[in-house]
């Protein structure tokens, strides 16, 4: 059981800053998922927890007890990697035990935690064999089994999942779910997968370069993006961004066409009269009847997924493009002029310049 703080956390190779000072509570229990592009610094902040890399400066605490200068061995810690790491010459069951027996702990008190984790993890038929003798999945179970027989106060992971195929991810990604659910051991979890970040985490720390761009539930995240950055990385289809000028009384958003969008949001003073970028997401559009909607939209290619339809198209003279996402299955011509709307709720506005959210 542990709390885990990292308290303005930087992080320096030479004279490179890649991690900006990060801060962030997290509490026992909880399951976090660092999420972000290649090369923004999860691995980087992961292993500084962990203790695999020095920290530069700022503070990392396990419970009440600062760990910068602690060992990886002595923060009762477990990490599982990307290749799984295992012994290739030793069994599934010496696989999980070795870390125990290491620590000269009973044979039979390593017995029964090796044997109570290939239960959960359904691995008792395969402690006999060789992790070549395994299937992908099967060994991303036994990396979990050795982090789980050590019952470490957390659990961190390294994108386990990026070397399965796609169903078994999907699969997994339930399996870790569901072990979260029933050990509630505190865990932080990196990614770079949207979806895997969504649907594992109790909160996610999305990161931008180095710093932590916002931090807050998936719904959060997804409903309220502090930045543009956070906007175009959540949702798939990517958010479609505008430039747009917002009238000086805040009621409305007046697109490059002279096209009036309502706008609901308060909106800082500041702002009011000034171009910023609109940002809507591809399944907040609606079609309108004809010639009705806000937008009439240029149709340039339909992609028909079963379960809804993506429409891509254009507007404007100057040919802004727009992605729509529309349930179930649409077959529109091309160069159709489609009609389409969006709710104001469902409108976001960011600042030209810095990216940055305007409004609630
Ligand atoms: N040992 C090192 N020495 C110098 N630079 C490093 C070192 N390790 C990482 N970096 C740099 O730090 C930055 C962050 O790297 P990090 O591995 O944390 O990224 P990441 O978000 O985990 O990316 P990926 O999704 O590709 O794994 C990168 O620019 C990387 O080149
Ligand atoms: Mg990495």
């Amino acid at each position: 059981m542990a709390d885990v703080n990292l308290k303005d956390v930087h992080k320096s190779f030479g004279k490179t800053e890649v991690i900006h000072g990060i801060t962030c509570n997290i509490q026992d229990g909880e399951f976090i998922v660092i999420l972000g592009p290649s090369g923004c610094g999860k691995s980087t902040l992961l292993r500084m927890i962990a203790g695999l890399e020095t920290i530069t400066a700022g503070e990392i605490k396990i419970n009440d007890e600062v760990v910068n200068k602690l060992e990886p061995a002595d923060r009762d810690i477990a990490m599982v990697f990307q290749n799984y790491a295992l012994y290739p010459h030793m069994t599934v069951y010496k696989n999980m035990a070795y870390g125990l027996k290491i620590r000269r702990m009973p044979k039979a008190e390593i017995e029964q935690r090796v044997h109570r984790a290939a239960e959960i993890l359904e691995l008792t038929e395969l402690l006999d064999r060789k992790p070549r003798q395994l299937s992908g999945g099967q060994r991303q179970r036994v990396a979990m089994g050795r982090c789980i027989v050590r019952e470490p106060k957390v659990f961190l992971f390294d994108e386990p999942l990026s070397n399965l195929d796609a169903k078994l991810r999907v699969q997994m990604r339930l399996e870790i779910r569901k072990l979260h659910e029933d050990l509630k051991i505190t865990s932080i979890y990196v990614t770079h997968d949207q979806v895997e970040a969504m649907t594992l985490g109790d909160r996610l720390i999305v990161m931008d370069d180095g710093r932590a761009a916002q931090i807050g539930s998936p719904l959060e995240v997804y409903e309220r993006p502090a930045t543009k950055f956070v906007a175009g990385f959540i949702g798939s289809p990517a958010m479609n961004f505008i430039e747009a000028h917002l009238n000086a009384d805040g009621s409305t958003v007046e697109l490059t066409e002279n096209i009036n969008l309502a706008h609901a949001n308060d909106i800082p003073s500041a702002y009011l009269g000034k171009e910023v970028v609109l940002g809507v997401r591809p399944e907040h559009f609606e079609i309108a009847e004809a010639h009705s909607g806000m937008l009439s939209l240029g149709v340039d290619h339909v992609e028909v997924l079963g379960a809804d339809t993506l429409v891509h198209g254009h507007f404007g003279e100057d040919r802004t493009m727009l992605t729509v996402r529309l349930p179930d299955v649409h077959h529109f011509q091309k160069h159709t002029p489609l009609s389409i709307n969006v709710p104001s709720r469902k409108l976001h506005l960011f600042d030209k310049d810095t990216g940055s959210r305007i409004g609630i």
